[in-house]
């Protein structure tokens, strides 16, 4: 059997070690030799690269992803995509998703993994017709959490829905690094069961369980797993490439990398991440084993900002109550999966409910809008007398929220006006309004003594 490999070290793996401030610069030179490696798709646009782009690196997000293709003419390249969120989190129009995912693809992105924190199809509907029409892969992902409402009758049905919808594969998300060997051997083998489309499974090396996990997953059928580069693998980052390649052909799995290549990938990275360790960019931190997300069932990074809001508040005393307090506060709210950012909404939950000593007397706006439906479904039931408290006498709102908003292209072209250049200029706009119009700014300054240079030397 054949196991394809997905690098994720330009986009995932790079921003759970590095905050995502890798800029083109610096992994241009390598680009033809991974485009030769015989990875199926490398990971490489989205997530919080596009941000991270315009706020600290000068760079033109849609600018990056054509200088990729330019050089990785035959593997696909791969983004991330948060549904209806593009890639922050509020709901974008529909105009504005269509146009988003068209332009993606018009730059050279071939797969579109779309996810939505909720698991709530709506909420990525539109983005994968898109993706379709306009001749990419549609990927859908499942965000991957336990709870009594998470089985696996429940996934089987999520993912025949998404079959049905058109994915061209399915991903199994595990961005907390939770999910171990069992977990993954059954639940690859029940979707293999279920959906004809190819499988591909996400995780992190977080825990350390991330490569066994792979393997079980792989022995269940799984057709694609994800991993980085050796130098910037394990820890919050992915599994190691070399590794899981070496132990998938032990055991009997074909592999299309060529090793010589790999080494040579690996070789151009290690004083880049050598540099980031110098400059302190890369926290030795994030690259240990924690186990601690397993005895609690709660992400590591949800674990280290209930501490950080505990110390704020000179509180870590009451730090087991909070523990205590945080499922049953994901037990309210129907089980959402600890994701970015219902991670944080339910851990400031948790936090104000222990210290001020009454549950729910604070709530969050985030909440609110939970609670009043404007994220979506819940995975599970919301108690009634908790949504009661938080409402007051407003209704949840059932329909698609997305639904409700007006067309946002033109008004965004028309505010931004003659600092965008381009159809692309204005979809930064509309993503990061700021950061965008900043970026623009200085640009158009940059052009301008360019101008005046030319001027000067004719
Ligand atoms: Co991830």
């Amino acid at each position: 059997m054949k196991v394809k490999i997905t690098e994720t070290v330009l986009r995932d793996a790079q921003q759970s070690l590095l905050a995502t401030r890798m800029p083109y610069s610096k992994f241009e030179g390598i680009l033809d030799k991974m485009d030769k490696a015989g990875y199926y798709s490398l990971e490489c646009w989205g997530g919080a690269t596009f941000d991270t782009c315009l706020r600290y690196l000068d760079e033109d997000p849609w600018e990056r992803l054509r200088n990729i293709r330019k050089h990785v003419k035959n593997t696909k390249l791969q983004m991330l995509l948060r549904g209806q969120n593009l890639l922050g989190y509020k709901h974008y129009p529909d105009d504005v998703v269509r146009l988003f995912v068209e332009k993606s693809i018009a730059n050279g992105i071939d797969i579109i993994r779309i996810f939505d924190a909720l698991n709530d199809l709506r909420n990525i509907e539109v983005a994968v017709k898109e993706t379709l029409k306009r001749g990419g892969e549609a990927q859908i992902a499942i965000s991957y959490t336990t709870s009594p409402v998470h089985t696996l009758e429940a996934y089987t049905k999520l993912v025949k829905e998404m079959e049905n919808m058109g994915a061209s594969s399915i991903c199994i998300k595990d961005m907390a690094g939770i999910m171990g060997p069992q977990e993954a051997y059954d639940l690859v083998k029940a979707i293999k069961e279920t959906v004809k489309v190819p499988v591909d499974l996400h995780t992190h090396s977080t825990t350390g369980l991330g490569p066994i996990t792979l393997i079980k997953a792989v022995e269940a059928g799984c057709d694609i797993i994800d991993t980085s580069i050796s130098c910037l693998s394990g820890g919050t980052s992915q599994p190691a490439t070399e590794s899981l390649v070496y132990a998938l052909r032990q055991l009997g799995y074909e592999i299309d990398l060529n090793d010589d290549i790999l080494k040579e990938i690996n070789d151009f990275f290690k004083p880049v991440k050598d540099g980031y360790l110098e400059s302190g960019l890369l926290d030795p931190f994030v690259l240990e084993t924690k186990t601690d997300a397993l005895s609690y069932q709660i992400p590591g990074g949800m674990l280290s900002n209930l501490v950080a809001q505990l110390k704020a508040q000179n509180a870590m005393g009451r730090i087991n109550e909070v523990l205590e307090e945080t499922p049953r506060v994901r037990k309210d709210l129907g089980y959402p999966p600890l994701v970015t950012p219902m991670s944080q909404m339910v851990g400031v939950q948790a936090v104000s409910n222990v210290l001020a000593g009454e549950r729910y007397k604070n709530v969050s706006k985030e909440i609110y809008s939970y609670v009043h439906g404007e994220y979506g479904t819940p995975p599970g039931e919301i108690d009634p007398e908790i949504e009661k408290k938080i409402l007051g006498n407003e209704k949840r709102i059932t329909g698609r929220y997305a639904a409700t908003l007006e067309p946002g292209f033109e008004p965004a072209k028309k505010e931004i006006g003659e600092l965008a250049k381009s159809t692309e200029d204005v979809l930064s706009y509309i993503a990061f309004p700021v950061q965008a119009k900043k970026y623009f700014e200085k640009r158009a300054e940059k052009e301008e003594n360019r101008a005046k240079y030319t001027i000067v030397k004719a």
